[in-house]
């Protein structure tokens, strides 16, 4: 995610600063190069030395340092940085930012840097609430930084309010929005995610081993894009994606309901989940009691969602299909590309190690009406993701945008 890339994290002086060691870890983890800068106050929270020593480079602290002036001297930490991050930003620090301040190493560097800053509030509730901090966040806004809205909960001071440290997944998320180029601006992207569950009784349903992780990772990166994504998911253990509009569904039919209604606004629908074909005939109202011998339950088919979406889909839409196959992978996976109209269909074989349900890795081939057959090799879903969506702008950028004349 930041691979090559030098990211400037400001800590100044509130509790939340020791989540800031983590962040760091997570920064490095993520491929980041990781420049810290402490105001005097985050020293009392955090050391500098557990910074340097989770970033793996010393920590800027005063300006006045001679020995690190001459090392590194803080306009070249400032015209380095290709992302400044402020977490956590105290009401202080955002009052010397929105009034350009520079009375110490952070805020002089804040001043002296041109790249894109994300900053996360954390204070008390009231603190927060101020209509002085209110306005300086307004002017932070308008000068073009990103904020990262703090959560509500128990603080701290033990008050309850808005005013905690956002999630830091939220944060990472934010960060690499600002760093990836927006090639999915104003578009409208629905993704498919997950399984269904089929019910038969209250406590027993018929489903799949789907964890929705393939679709989960396309919204993601469609949003880090900048797309406006509507994520339609099955039942899954995993987060919400950060920063997109999720519906949470459980059955076949409900999918079907929420995706049709959303579905003539959006310039590409990605069909991920692994709807089930069937339901039982009956969902009965009490749990069924076993009796003697078998038991033989009548099962209806589901809609095909994808397929009715390939005989309804507006000019320019774009529909692509995924195929999950255990065998005669290209031919089964050719013939669905045809029968559900789609304008690719991506293919993985479930034999394969490494593909397929509840991996964190997949290994497709992307398959087209017309030419070659792309065979991508294994790579993280979220890299998959990445070159789903490559092709998927390709073919928008034949369209126009939707809604435009
Ligand atoms: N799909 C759908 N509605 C269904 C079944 C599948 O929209 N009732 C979509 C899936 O989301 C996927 C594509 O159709 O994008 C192919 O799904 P898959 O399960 O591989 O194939 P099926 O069409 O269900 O055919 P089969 O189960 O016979 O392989």
């Amino acid at each position: 995610m930041f691979e090559g890339r030098t990211i400037l994290l400001g800590v100044s002086g509130g509790i939340a600063a020791y989540k800031a060691g983590e962040l760091v870890r997570r920064f490095v983890r993520a491929g980041g190069n990781v420049q810290v800068v402490m105001t005097a106050n985050a020293r009392n929270f955090i050391t500098p030395l557990t910074m340097q020593t989770l970033s793996g480079q010393p920590v800027c602290t005063d300006l006045f340092d001679l020995g690190l002036e001459s090392q590194i001297g803080h306009i070249q930490v400032a015209r380095a940085a290709h992302l400044i991050v402020l977490a956590p930003a105290t009401a202080n620090l955002i009052a010397k930012m929105a009034s350009g301040i520079a009375d110490d190493y952070l805020t002089t560097v804040l001043l002296a840097a041109t790249a894109p800053i994300v900053v996360c509030p954390a204070m008390n509730v009231r603190m927060y609430e101020n209509q002085v901090t209110q306005r300086n966040l307004e002017t932070l806004r308008h000068m073009g930084c990103h904020i990262v809205e703090p959560e509500s909960g128990e603080l701290a001071c033990k008050e309850e309010g808005t005013g905690r440290l956002a999630e830091l997944t939220a944060i990472m998320e934010t960060a690499c929005r600002v760093l990836t180029p927006p090639t999915l601006k104003d578009r409208r992207i629905l993704v498919s995610a997950g399984p269904t569950w089929e019910a038969f009784d209250p406590v027993r349903y018929i489903s799949n081993p789907s964890t929705g992780k393939m679709g989960y990772a396309l919204a993601t990166v469609a949003a880090r894009r900048s797309a406006h994504v509507h994520l339609v998911s099955g039942p899954t253990y995993l987060q919400p994606p950060h920063g997109v509009n999720m519906h949470r569904v459980v059955t076949a039919l409900q999918m079907q309901e929420c995706i049709l209604d959303l579905a003539p606004g959006m310039d590409a629908i990605i069909m991920a989940a692994a709807v089930g074909d069937y339901r039982p005939a009956e969902a009965l109202p009490q749990k069924v009691k076993k009796l003697d011998g078998d038991l033989s339950v009548k099962l209806l088919r589901n809609p095909d969602i994808l397929a009715g979406l390939g005989r309804s889909r507006s000019e320019g839409q774009v529909l692509i299909g995924f195929a999950a196959e255990t065998e005669n992978l290209i031919e089964n996976a050719r013939e669905k590309l045809v029968q559900k109209r789609l304008d690719f269909i991506v293919a993985n074989n479930l034999g394969n190690p490494g593909s397929g349900f509840g991996c964190d890795t997949n290994e497709v081939k992307i398959i087209r009406p017309v030419g070659d057959i792309e065979e991508l090799p294994r790579m993280a879903k979220e890299r998959v993701a990445g070159e789903i969506l490559d092709r998927i702008e390709a073919l928008l950028a034949n369209t126009r945008t939707y809604g435009e004349s």
